[in-house]
């Protein structure tokens, strides 16, 4: 069984975000084939970067925090990133926590859920090259959230109601079917020549 990690990257009051994550996280546990842990950026309460490139330094972290989201992340076989589109990019505090580690993601398999006015495809597309940066394999399938779904579970009352996004659930499927196939091959390839 593969370990999926759902990263949620917004971190703001009152965001929409939590309630996709809660959304993928609720599905994916469903499955036999993998578990799912949840990873909110709001949970780690992470330093601007400012130490020496962790392309280098691998895991010898700057900080107690940065050494919690890197044993976090080494858990994974596979990521599902949620994410918003801010000013066509992705949040930065994602993009810190992504700076502050590097090891942890390398040579795993990445799955993105996005949302906007265009689904958050041009935020996702920007983390798609990150990813390659990291050596992940930035998988096809993605969850764009479009605003006829999206408008709706915004504006739901607490407590949220996980069906009003199951409109996407086929797409989720996809996603899920293809990472779990990626998170395994990559996981054997991993353990059979480690890097
Ligand atoms: C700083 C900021 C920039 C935004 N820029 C975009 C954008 O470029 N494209 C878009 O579709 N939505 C944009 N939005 C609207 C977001 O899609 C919307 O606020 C969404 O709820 C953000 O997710 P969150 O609530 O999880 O933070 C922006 C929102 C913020 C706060």
């Amino acid at each position: 069984m593969v370990h999926i990690q759902v990263i949620l990257g917004s971190t703001r009051e009152g965001r929409f975000g939590v309630r996709a994550a809660t959304w993928v996280v609720e599905r994916l546990s469903t499955r036999e084939d993998l578990e799912v842990e949840l990873v909110d950026m709001r949970d780690h309460q992470l330093p601007y970067f400012d130490a020496k490139p962790p392309a280098f330094t691998l895991r010898d972290y700057p900080t107690p925090e940065v050494a919690r989201l890197g044993q976090t992340l080494d858990r994974a076989d596979g990521y599902v990133i949620v994410t918003p589109e801010y000013n066509h990019g992705y949040p930065a505090a994602l993009k810190n926590a992504i700076d502050l580690t590097f090891i942890e993601w390398t040579r795993k398999p990445v799955s993105f859920v996005s949302w906007g006015g265009v689904g958050g495809a041009r935020a996702v597309e920007q983390l798609r090259l990150v990813c390659i940066e990291l050596e992940m394999a930035p998988l096809r399938h993605a969850v764009h959230i479009l605003p006829d779904v999206l408008v709706p579970a915004i504006q739901a009352p607490e407590p949220f109601d996980l069906t009003l996004l199951d409109a996407l659930q086929p797409r989720l499927t996809k996603l899920a079917d293809d990472l779990v196939w990626w998170a395994g091959a990559l996981a054997a390839a991993r353990a059979a020549t480690p890097a």
